[in-house]
């Protein structure tokens, strides 16, 4: 990365040298009617991500697989841009289209070509309730929360130390005025599904910063910017891992660029994580589109801890909302108002660099789970359990059956034997006691009483090799 921004920061080499006053006076003119950014400084930068990386920012672009043998594309992305995110192409869909079979190809296209010409890379995006394959549409409960929390840690353990920032969760709030979080069929495994996603993915590839990433969440007073306002906060408190918070920014008249969004980027980052502009868009078209960007370039500079911007695409017809012409580039490559006002604000811009900011722990040990131990009373009905086990070179899920006996439990507790160097990093629908050798697993608030003959599932995901020998139920 450091050397990407070298490298865009390096000036042309064929700019040429006007030898005369006259000559350099007509130049001059001309940089000035074409917008771009000359005069106060003879070393403003030339091209977006060269601008940026003098700021200590990158300034990136949404990149689709199919178009890299588009050469004004090409062209384009590797002059102005030094960071990407796949477009689609990293989605859930994309890369486990069918259950347990992950294909990478697409996404290797675009994360190969930004490696090889030192861009970073954002990868976009682990857990989502859109564009989920048909699989993993039809689930739901412990089986989807499994599934999802492999998915998590299969792709970023496959994109360990290649991805910069991952959009860990896309978009999980509604709309709206109620600060609730969207129902899905994620949020429906569980209220903690989020929290979860954050520590497989800690856990996969402890060196990405990790990001929550939304819409509609610019405005500072609305309810939605307001709820991951808050769940970010109580995350930092209870020390579940997460770095970044992107805000997608596609602005429109029905949403528009908010006169609070600097104050948005500030709290957000006052809470102690990087804030990311992730999939900015401005539709509209001359001047008032370019003050708009402007605006949203001068914000983020005017913020240490914004530290970078992503356009959703490079020429308007490249963009998913095309008929709005809202990205920097017009149909034919060239560049809009919009490029020049942006330029110009990141090359006037940088009065407050980003400090450096240490990448994440290598790891993050999880978080205190408050089992209080529990004297089982006596004479308490029996119960067993059995373990489904979905295990990969480095790590495994574990689903835990437990099935009541010939009278109701209420409450139960699980003792599973973990091979010598596994650990659990992360349960759900119950509580560990324990991370490593014989953990023991009590009922969740929810799921202690069971009926005679019926089950309940919990689960548990780990690094190393998973349990083997048969567990132990204990009825409370
Ligand atoms: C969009 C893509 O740009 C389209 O090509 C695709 O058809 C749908 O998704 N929020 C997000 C992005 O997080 O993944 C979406 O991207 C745009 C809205």
């Amino acid at each position: 990365m450091n050397n990407a921004f070298a490298r865009a920061s390096g000036r042309p080499a064929t700019r040429s040298r006007p030898r005369t006053a006259l000559v350099s006076a007509v130049v001059g003119l001309a940089l000035v009617a074409t917008g771009v950014a000359v005069a106060s400084s003879a070393s403003a930068a030339t091209t977006l991500g060269a601008s940026a990386a003098e700021k200590g920012r990158y300034f990136g672009t949404a990149v689709a697989a199919h178009k890299l043998s588009d050469s004004t594309y090409v062209g384009i992305l590797n002059r102005e841009f030094n960071s990407v995110t796949p477009e689609n192409e990293m989605k859930i869909d994309a890369t486990e289209p069918q259950q347990g079979q992950f294909n990478f190809t697409n996404a290797d296209r675009i994360v190969n070509h930004a490696i090889s010409r030192g861009m970073s890379v954002r990868g976009h995006t682990l857990a989502w309730h859109s564009q989920q394959p048909g699989w993993m549409q039809n689930m739901s409960g412990t089986t989807l929360r499994n599934a999802m929390l492999n998915h998590v840690t299969r792709v970023a353990t496959y994109y360990r130390g290649k991805i910069h920032s991952w959009d860990v969760v896309n978009e999980a709030f509604a709309d709206g005025s109620s600060g609730a979080r969207r129902d899905s069929n994620l949020q429906r495994t569980g209220n903690d599904w989020i929290e979860a996603a954050f520590r497989a993915a800690r856990a996969a590839d402890p060196g990405a910063k990790l990001c929550y990433n939304d819409y509609n969440t610019d405005d500072w007073t609305h309810a939605k910017t307001q709820a991951v306002y808050r769940m970010v906060q109580d995350f930092k408190q209870r020390g579940v891992p997460i770095d970044c918070v992107g805000l997608q920014s596609h602005f429109n008249p029905n949403s528009p660029y908010p006169s609070n969004y600097r104050t948005t980027l500030s709290s957000f980052a006052a809470l102690g994580v990087d804030v990311q502009i992730t999939e900015l868009d401005i539709e509209g078209s001359g001047t008032q589109q370019a003050n708009t960007y402007r605006n949203v370039v001068t914000d983020c500079l005017a913020v240490p801890r914004c530290t970078g911007i992503t356009v959703w695409g490079i020429r308007d017809s490249d963009s998913w909302r095309s008929g709005g012409t809202p990205l920097l580039f017009d149909n034919s490559g060239n560049k809009k108002q919009a490029y020049n006002s942006t330029l110009e604000a990141l090359n006037a811009g940088g009065t407050t660099p980003p400090p450096t900011t240490a990448p994440p722990p290598p790891t993050t040990a999880p978080p205190p789970t408050t089992a209080p131990p529990t004297t089982p009373p006596p004479g308490g009905a029996g119960c067993t359990a059995s373990v489904s086990l979905n295990q990969w070179n480095e790590g495994f899920v574990a689903t835990v059956r437990v099935n009541a006996g010939s009278s109701r439990l209420n409450g139960w507790s699980v003792s599973i034997a973990l091979p010598g160097g596994s650990t659990v990093t992360n349960t759900w629908s119950a509580q560990a006691s324990g991370s490593s050798g014989n953990v023991t697993f009590r009922n969740a608030s929810y799921n202690g009483t069971v009926d005679p003959g019926t089950s309940t599932e919990f689960g548990f995901q780990g690094t190393g090799t998973g349990p083997s020998a048969t567990p132990t139920c204990t009825a409370n």
